[in-house]
């Protein structure tokens, strides 16, 4: 049996190609109309929270993270978070949502919030948002959008529109809008 020589690393540009065909392959064209998407359209991701795991020196999972204003919560948007099917079920996709997590609590994050399985997240520390509290640009099914909270008064203070950021991260020379990018990772 092979041995897994599993490494988890903060993402940076050349990861990117990877990153890429692994988002492709679990979620496919649609990925880029989800609600969660169109957030992380509107500007890049924050590479220093967002991490890799390599087995054997291939990039084989990846999330990412980019900062959010929800509400009057200054938070971060965990995702997308995908684990290639060689690798599923050993335990990388929980590591790498607990090491952005954690990440994000250290740099002072209000909340990490995303948009994904309640039964997956909730045992990771994620709660589930009120009903409609917040106003995606597109549908998300309710039910569906986690906190983790971080700062007092988290769930009252999650009420309004969630929108990209700028919280004065390096810029990332490799964002491009979609409509720029003509279909690149989002
Ligand atoms: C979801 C995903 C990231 C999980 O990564 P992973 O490394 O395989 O997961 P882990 O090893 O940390 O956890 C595995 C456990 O989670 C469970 N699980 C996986 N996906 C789940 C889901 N959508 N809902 C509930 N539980 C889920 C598995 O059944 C397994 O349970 P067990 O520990 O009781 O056997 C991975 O399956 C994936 O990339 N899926 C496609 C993309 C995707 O759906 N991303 C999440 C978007 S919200």
């Amino acid at each position: 049996m092979k041995k897994h020589d599993l490494v988890y690393l903060t993402e940076d540009a050349s990861h990117d190609p990877a990153i890429e065909v692994i988002n492709e392959e679990a979620f496919g064209p649609g990925r880029f109309a989800r609600a969660a998407a169109r957030i992380r359209e509107q500007g890049p991701h924050d590479r220093s929270l967002s991490f890799i795991c390599a087995d054997d020196g291939e990039t084989i999972a990846s999330v990412r993270m980019t900062a959010v204003t929800a509400g009057s919560v200054k938070g971060h948007l965990l995702g997308p978070l995908a684990v290639r099917p060689s690798h599923k079920n050993k335990g990388i996709g929980r590591e790498l949502v607990r090491i952005a997590v954690d990440a994000a609590r250290r740099r002072g994050s209000e909340a990490v919030i995303l948009v994904g399985d309640p039964p997956y997240y909730q045992p990771l520390g994620f709660e589930k948002v009120r009903h409609g509290a917040l106003e995606f640009p597109g549908p998300v099914d309710p039910a569906r959008v986690l906190v983790v909270p971080m700062a007092p008064d988290v769930h009252a203070r999650l009420a309004g529109v969630i929108a990209w950021r700028d919280d004065g991260a390096a810029p990332d020379a490799g964002f491009a809008t979609r409509s720029e990018a003509q279909g690149a990772a989002a």
